[in-house]
Formats: structure tokens, C-alpha cells, sequence
């Protein structure tokens, strides 16, 4: 059973965001990380000094370990930001300023 089936949610059509162009389904309602899960995909920054793989870890905007750049804003913790239609999300190296 799926998070939605658990809930009994019904939420509105699903639209397209891109992940470094890759064609991505989001949900009206999700954050950028739980489209990303949703896609099967759980990591999407690297640390700055070792580029060590980052994802989700508290899930409530306290630890900021799942930066990630929005529509060319870097920075953007992916477990607060609502996912909106057509937004280029990229996955992020470091501070995110490098280009
Ligand atoms: S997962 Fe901790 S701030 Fe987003």
C-alpha cells in the first residue's frame, strides 16, 4: 500500500517538473523531496568537501541536508518547497554557486 492509499488522499492531477531534464510526475500537495522520492530518487546534493551523496534526513527544514537548487536558486531545502508545475529542479554540488 502506498503513502496516498494509507491516507485515503485525493489529490488533483499530476504534472511534470524536470530533475537535471529529466521528466519527473509530481502531485499538487508535495514537497520538491517527496516528488523526488516519489520518483524513486533519494539523494541529490553532494557535500562540499568530500561529495559525500545528501538526501532527506529530518524531513522539517532543521538540518539542511537536502539542498537543492529550484528553478536556478540554489540552496533550497527540498523537504519545505512546494513543488509547483514546470519547475527545473538540479541536483547540487557544494555551496551551489559554482555554476
Ligand atoms: S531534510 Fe532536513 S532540512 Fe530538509
Amino acid at each position: 500500500m502506498n503513502p496516498l492509499e494509507l491516507v485515503g488522499a485525493e489529490p488533483g492531477p499530476g504534472f511534470t517538473v524536470t530533475l537535471d531534464g529529466r521528466a519527473i510526475t509530481a502531485l499538487p500537495g508535495q514537497t520538491v523531496a517527496a516528488a523526488l522520492w516519489t520518483a524513486g530518487i533519494t539523494s541529490w546534493r553532494t557535500t562540499r568537501g568530500s561529495g559525500r551523496p545528501r538526501g532527506v534526513l529530518c524531513g522539517i527544514g532543521v538540518c539542511f541536508d537536502c539542498l537543492v537548487t529550484v528553478n536556478d536558486r540554489p540552496n533550497q531545502r527540498a523537504c519545505l518547497v512546494p513543488v509547483r508545475p514546470g519547475d527545473t529542479i538540479r541536483t547540487q554540488e557544494g555551496t551551489g554557486h559554482g555554476g
